[in-house]
């Protein structure tokens, strides 16, 4: 079965053709990351504009690649919640668009789900269930994925999200946006230890995160050098931050493995690109005997073939939409 799949949640338009869920027959990503490095940041106006202007082309060349019509497609299945509101529109409705003009089915899908379904599309043995570690640029979850589409949040940030504490402490040493993927690159060559940073808990809540104090931190070290007039290596910096977010993420997630007797653990979103992160997690799995899975890192960002694979697992439990569907900002991973 092959589905036509539409991502637009943030600042990548992306398309792509999936057949059953496991493969990828095309899968195109336009991103707008140039332009919003401008700004620093994200600028949601802006990416919906972007998105209306690209997501024609991007459609035409992920069928014209998979070599495909609309008669050999059974559903397109749309990136629906959680994201920016005005980006995620534009794919929603291009989606019911093309549903109307063409009678397929519209499937609706939890970006966050689909970040974790891109481990579907890496390793055909994986299967729910599992324990997962999600970290994107707006989320932190850990989750028990109980099925294809029946999924239980664990534990969660209370605060920033790990990418976004990644890539404001990365703006504050002078990186460009999105900067998380730059600090990873410029921690591998300085030492973890040089500066003493904190790992907050949460209490009474061990599988929850706070990355907000950690960010502070940080921010402040830098500000009271440069006030000084001094400025601090940026590699042992880098590489600080970097060990006391992985610590966290990893501290959280192997406990609640150990807590919730998980054997295998699956690494999803942005953040799963981290070097350290799959460094560490690789060897605490390898010791505590636990099967862990990662995404390719071409797959961890934003793109449209995990919507691919989401969406057929989605399908085939009956989610379908109707045209009155609609995009939602935010969304409960277990309401999908
Ligand atoms: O999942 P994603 O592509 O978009 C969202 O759904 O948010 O995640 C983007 C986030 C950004 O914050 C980016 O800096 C971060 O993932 N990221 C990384 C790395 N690569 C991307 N953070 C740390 N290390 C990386 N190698
Ligand atoms: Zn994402």
């Amino acid at each position: 079965m092959k589905i036509l799949a539409i991502e637009s949640s943030c600042d990548e338009t992306a398309a792509a053709v999936v057949e059953d869920g496991r493969r990828i027959i095309s899968s195109v990503v336009a991103s707008q990351v140039d332009e919003h490095k401008l700004y620093g940041g994200v600028v949601p106006e802006i990416a919906s504009r972007r998105h209306c202007e690209s997501i024609v082309a991007v459609v035409d060349e992920a069928l014209e690649k998979a070599k495909c019509s609309y008669e050999d497609l059974q559903a397109i299945s749309v990136t629906y919640a959680p994201g920016l509101i005005g980006a995620l529109l534009v794919g929603v409705n291009y989606a019911k668009g093309l549903s109307l003009a063409t009678g397929l089915p519209v499937v609706p899908v939890h970006h966050l789900r689909s970040h974790i379904a891109s481990n579907y599309l890496c390793h055909p043995e994986l299967e729910p269930p599992f324990l997962c570690l999600v970290v994107s640029g707006g989320h932190s979850h850990i989750v028990m994925v109980e099925d294809y589409t029946k999924m239980k949040i664990i534990g969660k940030t209370r605060d920033d999200a790990a990418g976004e504490a990644f890539d404001k402490a990365a703006r504050t040493m002078g990186m460009p946006y999105p900067g998380g993927i730059h600090l990873d690159a410029v921690a591998e060559s300085g030492d973890e230890n040089a500066f003493k940073l904190p790992r907050p808990v949460v209490q009474g809540s061990p599988y929850d995160f706070s990355f907000s104090g950690l960010k502070t931190a940080v921010i402040n070290l830098i500000h009271n050098a440069s006030q000084k007039g001094e400025s601090l290596p940026v590699e042992d910096l880098s590489a600080s931050f970097r060990k006391a977010v992985v610590d966290c993420l990893t501290d959280n997630t192997m406990k609640a493995a150990c807590d919730f007797s998980a054997n295998t653990i699956v690494l999803a979103g942005g953040v799963s690109a981290n070097t350290l992160l799959r460094r560490n997690m690789l060897k605490l799995c390898d010791e505590k005997g636990i099967k862990l899975y990662m995404p390719d890192k071409s797959l961890c960002g934003d793109n449209a073939a995990m919507v691919g694979s989401q969406g057929y697992y989605e399908y085939l439990s009956g989610n379908v939409a109707d045209l009155s569907l609609n995009a939602y900002a935010t969304m409960s991973i277990e309401k999908g």
